[in-house]
């Protein structure tokens, strides 16, 4: 593909045709570009600077911190259709979704410029005469991130936003397979005049040696990671070192239950964007499709229907619904679960198989009669299989739902209002979605428990994330 836009040439200073690390496209394995790579010594200098520039940036009032970052947004919005076009040429996802996740990175910066004048602190009611109790928020310091390629753009605003609207500097090590939309977003604030040390994307095709130096080195104060479960683990204990503050986002195994009572044209329509956006490849992608005996055979026709009508193909072209996986590796993990699944007795309803657009495509896939001991349920597919459990009452789909060490995001359908309140309260999941599919949105804390993380994104609690709580006693106030 040829880029030749404004906005491309912004990040032409980012890009190293001889040396640098390619980056490819997915749909069809063509490079895209070469992006500078940083050396841990040069990154090391890099976490210095920021960290020496965070003071002045703290010390401006959070009002000029707030418009940085709403002129921040601004350039973001301004450049809509550019970053959408990078992101889906780096990441795959068709281009109306890459458009959306523009306004949805953007919705983070906009949030959290509105946030920056909300940090209060608070006086507590004093205990003896002479002394007042109160606290104070104050930034957490230098801060260090890790992003995902399936969401290239709004992993980093969700991360950078309150960070910087806080008062922290903000060092981020993107994934390798999307650092243009990373850098892209670098421009970006520079042109909304946020100085260049507070916010540094620094690309790295060693992002085992890049996390050990955001987790061990002794000015950054908090590490933040979008990522997999086992990854935030090895992070989790690096970090431990120093006592870093950490916000971990990591894997999910969501249920998406259907109850007899339910709204079946809804739950479908909820389904097709829960499970199948960005190709099954987010962590809150329904990954287990739970549905009730009595609506079982009516829900799988209307699904396979639906199915089979995906559109297959290079998300740049008009129409396509389904993009590319992001790899090779990627492809032959979903192959295999739905080989192993086809194998353990479960029934190709429709798909199941790599699909001819290319050889990182996989053909949108409907499982039957999967259980909840089958490799596909245990794991986190990030594909375009959707594998059917039948249960037959509400303890049962509770139970299955909650049969997994992950804890990120559930979904279900149902009309009664008891039992909607029940298996809400009975999900063990950091979020939960009732009659409705997708959940995210910069208003709401996105975050999961058990294995799937520690911390909250977005609404107000997503600021504290970055805001240390200071507690101070100021006696000798009596006259
Ligand atoms: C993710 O997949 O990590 C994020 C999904 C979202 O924000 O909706």
């Amino acid at each position: 593909m040829t880029m030749s836009n404004a906005l491309w040439k912004l990040i032409q200073r980012f890009l190293d045709d001889k040396n640098g690390m390619p980056v490819l496209n997915p749909a069809t394995g063509e490079q895209i570009a070469a992006v500078k790579t940083y050396s841990t010594v040069e990154i090391e200098d890099i976490i210095l600077r920021a960290d020496n520039a965070r003071k002045d940036w703290a010390a401006l009032t959070a009002k000029v911190r707030a418009e940085r970052l709403r002129d921040w947004y601004f350039q973001v919005m301004a450049y809509r259709d550019q970053l959408a076009s990078l992101c889906t040429a780096e990441c795959g996802k068709p281009l109306a979704e890459s458009l959306a996740e523009v306004v949805y990175a953007a919705s983070f910066i906009e949030w959290f410029a509105e946030e920056a004048k909300r940090a209060y602190g608070e006086t507590i009611p004093t205990v003896a005469r002479g002394k007042a109790v109160l606290t104070v928020k104050e930034a957490v310091g230098t801060c260090a991130a890790i992003t995902p390629w399936n969401f290239p753009l709004a992993m980093i605003t969700r991360k950078v936003g309150p960070a910087l609207a806080a008062g922290c500097a903000m060092v981020v090590k993107p994934s390798e397979a999307t650092p243009l939309s990373a850098l892209a977003l670098e421009a970006l604030a520079a042109q909304a005049r946020i100085p260049a040390d507070i916010f540094r994307v620094v690309p790295s095709p060693e992002p085992a040696q890049v996390g050990n130096l955001f987790c061990s080195h002794p000015v950054i104060r908090k590490i933040s990671f979008t990522g997999s479960t086992p990854v935030g683990k090895l992070l989790l204990a690096q970090a431990a070192g120093s006592v870093k503050r950490v916000s971990m986002e990591l894997g999910g195994n969501a249920p998406f239950i259907v109850f007899d009572d339910a709204d079946l044209d809804a739950a479908i329509d909820g389904l097709m964007i829960s499970k199948f956006r960005n190709a099954g490849q987010t962590c809150v992608c329904a990954n287990r499709v739970l549905v009730q005996d009595g609506v079982h055979d009516v829900f799988v026709a209307k699904l396979v229907e639906r199915v089979k009508s995906l559109k297959v193909g290079d998300g740049s072209k008009p129409g396509v619904e389904i993009g590319p996986l992001i790899d090779e590796r990627a492809m032959a993990k979903v192959t295999k679960l739905a080989v192993d699944a086809a194998g353990a007795g479960a029934v190709v309803a429709c798909g199941g198989t790599p699909h001819e657009a290319g050889k990182q495509f996989f053909t949108p896939t409907v499982l039957t009669g999967v259980s909840q001991d089958m490799q596909i349920a245990q794991s986190e597919i990030f594909g375009p299989i959707a594998p059917v459990i039948r249960f037959t009452d509400e303890a049962e789909a509770i139970r299955i739902a909650n049969d997994t060490p992950f804890g990120l995001a559930a979904y279900f359908y149902a009309r009664d209002v008891g039992r909607v309140w029940r298996v809400m309260a009975g999900l063990e999941y950091g979020m939960v979605a009732v009659n409705e599919g997708v959940l995210s949105t910069e208003i709401a804390p996105f975050g999961g428990i058990k294995e799937s993380g520690l911390g909250r994104e977005g609404s107000r609690h997503g600021l504290d994330e970055y805001l240390e709580l200071k507690y101070a006693l100021i006696g000798g106030l009596s006259a």
